[in-house]
């Protein structure tokens, strides 16, 4: 059998229609301003989850229209992977709810959490999983809603996250495409830089941890920044050799979108042209997760990711971990997969009408 490379043929993304601006944020006294938050982190707005929306209902939306794109239906996925530290429930995984809404019947499901590394890391799984042959059809998810996570009266932190999921198709492909390399690391002594310390198992869920706001997002800004920013860097220059480029080669980089300060100081480190970085930020905030898939999906829409070309991902998040992926770009249907679904959905189409006209 020819060599299977991993290429994505479908992405999607949805963002709660809740939009809370910088001046909400003003207004609601927590000692926060537009010119603050704009000069300091490049935000201007994030999403908000809505009453009833969670992790795996904006998953769900995300990975529908990742599955459209791809003209796959859920029954040929093979695995759903979903990134995420701000899931549904402790257990079942995210990814599980994910699989049942979606009647992915066929699919293994679980998720990653390596805070806003985990869809990078989440990738990596399943292109190592496409290249060992053990699975054909892959969703990656990264999702989060870490608004529910947010504490309002801490102005280090809520002004800083928002919510929204992305999701791609990943798929085997005999194509010279895909997948070309992805590398992981992670520093766990610095676990409680950037933390929710509250409502695992060494601080379970009392009264007590519940008033002194240990389930809520916590973070040395700081610290983080400088580690964030060496460490994107670093994974960004181990990308590029593993795949066997430079940064020349590359025709878009997609950071996490955490603070656009950061991005600007990776990119003078890299020495990347600035007008090849995709930036969202200031419309979504720091979605963790969801901000690497969000903004593939965003660029691909907005024409700024075409056939060929080659992408580069780099993410940092709590634990600490940081990771980078390099790819080229394929983004469309596999041509004889696509021509057989069409004339299957037609199929079931003839049989949806006769159903409804039988006696
Ligand atoms: O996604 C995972 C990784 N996350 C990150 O990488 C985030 C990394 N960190 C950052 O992006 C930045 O450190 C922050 C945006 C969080 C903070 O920016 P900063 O320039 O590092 O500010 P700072 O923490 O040094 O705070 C400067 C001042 C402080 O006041 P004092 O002590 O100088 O009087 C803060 O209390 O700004 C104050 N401050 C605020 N003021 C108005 C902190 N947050 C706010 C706020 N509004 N929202």
């Amino acid at each position: 059998m020819a060599k299977q490379n991993a290429v994505v043929t479908g992405y999607g993304f949805y963002a709660p229609s809740r939009v809370v601006t910088n001046l909400d944020l003003e207004k609601m006294g927590v000692g926060t301003s537009d010119e603050w938050i704009t000069t300091r982190t490049g935000i201007k707005e994030r999403r908000f989850a809505s009453d009833g929306e969670t992790t795996s209902t904006m998953a769900t939306r995300a990975a529908r229209i990742a599955l459209e794109r791809a003209r796959l239906r859920p029954q040929d996925l093979d695995l759903v992977v979903l990134g995420t530290c701000s899931p549904d429930y402790l257990f079942p995984a995210t990814a599980c709810l994910v699989q049942t809404a979606l009647g992915a019947e066929r699919a293994g499901a679980f998720d990653v959490e390596a805070a806003c590394t985990s869809f990078v890391s989440a990738l990596a799984i399943a292109n190592g999983m496409i290249l060992a042959g053990s699975a054909r059809n892959a969703l990656v998810i990264g999702a989060e809603c870490l608004s529910h996570l947010l504490d309002l009266k801490d102005r280090t932190t809520c002004v800083l996250f928002g919510d929204g999921a992305g999701a791609v198709v990943l798929e085997a492909s005999n194509a010279s495409v895909g997948v070309e390399s992805a590398v992981l690391h992670a520093d766990g002594s610095k676990g409680d830089l950037l933390w929710v310390e509250g409502g695992g198992s060494r601080v379970p869920a009392t009264n007590e941890t519940v008033a002194q706001g240990k389930h809520f997002i916590r973070m040395q800004g700081g610290e983080t920044f400088k580690l964030a920013v060496k460490s994107m860097a670093d994974a960004a220059e181990e990308a590029l050799a593993e795949a066997g480029v430079t940064a020349d080669d590359i025709d878009i980089m997609i950071p996490h979108q955490a603070n656009v300060r950061i991005i600007d100081a990776v990119v003078k480190r890299l020495k990347f042209p600035e007008e090849k970085v995709f930036v969202n930020i200031q419309r979504y905030g720091n979605t963790s997760a969801a901000s690497i898939p969000i903004a593939i999906a965003e660029a691909a829409e907005q024409g700024r990711l075409k056939k060929g070309d080659r992408v580069l991902l780099v993410a940092f998040g709590g634990g600490f971990t940081w990771g980078a992926s390099v790819m080229e770009w394929w983004g469309v249907p596999i041509p004889d997969r696509r021509e057989k679904t069409i004339v299957e959905r037609a199929a079931r189409t003839v049989e949806d009408v006769l159903d409804k006209v039988r006696p």
